[in-house]
Formats: structure tokens, C-alpha cells, sequence
């Protein structure tokens, strides 16, 4: 029937199989319910195209689909990697890197939140090797600070001291191990670095490791 194969193509994209065996899989009985309540094996399907999950990072895992080492694939369902249009990360966290990073299929929230027009602020939490020495919030603000080994200054950063080691930066852009490269430019050295805001999400009581799907409000509320 014409609906069973538009149901099981709907379900290969979702990276529940291949077509072949969504026809099978939909002919024995293993796909119920209506509409919303559409369910595999009992349990509800996973959300249509045009998600957005909002994971706690831990460190060591890459932001990446294919790489060594742990990938935060791992942290999901393992289908989410075949469904198509692919699910991607929102930017990049270094492997040692933890806290809020963002994961879409929808291809044009993704752009939009790349693109450095965005300039959508996002918080970091770092912890420093050395002291901080009192000059640093206002290099940071200046406008001017160039990184090494490229030619437009970056632009103004806010930084809030929050311990002899500690600080709160917020940037509005998305450099290459950004953070870590303006602490260095500032003498010092990022032991461990965490991201707690991006635009206005944060990740509230979300454990490491775990994530959960945006409502359409918080998607809303994106830049
Ligand atoms: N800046 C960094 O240096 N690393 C990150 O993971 C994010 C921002």
C-alpha cells in the first residue's frame, strides 16, 4: 500500500532501518498507533526533522561523526546518526571541553547559528594554570586583541573574574579553540574550560552526559 511505503521511507529517515526493512518491519505489526502516537515496538517514535537537543558534554568525547576515539554520537541513540537530513552539532566544543552544545537537523537554524553575523553570546567557565594578573578583562574588551595567525582583531569579550584562577568570558564568536588562544595571548594557560550559556539556554539540572530534546519555545527564543 501506498501509505506503508511512505510510513517506512518516514522511518528510514528517522534511522530506524532501511526502507526494505521499515516495509517488513510495518507488515509485522511492529509499527502501531496513529498521527502523534505513532510508535515502533511500543515506544514513541523519535521526533520528526527539524529537532533540537540540547546536550551536557562531557570531556573526552569528540564533536564529531566519524573520528578516533569516543564520539558524542555515543551520548545519543545510535540511529540519530542515519537519519537524514543529518543531525549536527551547532559549532564545535573541544574534546576536553564540557557543557552546553547544541545538535540540529534543521539545516537553516544551523546556519543562522553559525554565521558569524549571529553573534549569539556564549558563556565559558575557565580554569587557568596561573593567577589571573588584573589586566585581562580589558584586553579582552578591547576590540583589538589579535590571535595568532590571523588578521581581524576579535570582538569585544566580557570577562568576569569569579576566582584567583577563575573567570566567566563571554564571546559573541566562534574562533577555532577561541578561548583558549585569548588566554594565551594573555599570558596564561586553560586547564579546564566549560560552556554554561549559549544565547539564552543554559543547562539547568541537565546532568553530563545526558540531553533532552528544545521545546519550540526555547527554539523560539534562539537568535
Ligand atoms: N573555545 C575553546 O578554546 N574551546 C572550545 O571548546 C570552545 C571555545
Amino acid at each position: 500500500m501506498k501509505e506503508d511505503r511512505q510510513l517506512a521511507k518516514y522511518l528510514a529517515h528517522l534511522g530506524y532501518g532501511s526502507r526494505k526493512e521499515m516495509e517488513i518491519a510495518i507488515r509485522r505489526g511492529r509499527v502501531t498507533g496513529f498521527g502523534d502516537d505513532l510508535r515502533f515496538d511500543g515506544e514513541k517514535l523519535d521526533p520528526a526533522p527539524g529537532m533540537v537537543i540540547l546536550l551536557n558534554k562531557p570531556a573526552g568525547f569528540t564533536c564529531s561523526r566519524a573520528d578516533q576515539g569516543r564520539l558524542i554520537y555515543e551520548l545519543l541513540p545510535p540511529r540519530f546518526l542515519k537519519r537524514d537530513p543529518a543531525l549536527s552539532t551547532v559549532g564545535r566544543l573541544d574534546a576536553e571541553t564540557t557543557g552546553l552544545l547544541l545538535l540540529t537537523d534543521d539545516g537553516k537554524l544551523l546556519h543562522r547559528l553559525i554565521s558569524p553575523k549571529s553573534n549569539t553570546p556564549k558563556t565559558y567557565d575557565a580554569t587557568l594554570a596561573r593567577p589571573l594578573e588584573g589586566h585581562e578583562a580589558d584586553i579582552f574588551a578591547s576590540g583589538t586583541l589579535m590571535l595568532r595567525g590571523e588578521d581581524k582583531p576579535l570582538l569585544p569579550a566580557q570577562l568576569d573574574v569569579t576566582g584567583e584562577r577563575t573567570a566567566r568570558l563571554t564571546i559573541t564568536e566562534g574562533r577555532y579553540h577561541q578561548i583558549r588562544r585569548m588566554f594565551a595571548a594573555a599570558g596564561n594557560h586553560v586547564e579546564a574550560l566549560h560552556r554554561a550559556t549559549f544565547g539564552p539556554l543554559t543547562l539547568g539540572d541537565l546532568p553530563e552526559g545526558e540531553w533532552r530534546l528544545l521545546t519550540s519555545d526555547e527554539v523560539a527564543t534562539l537568535p
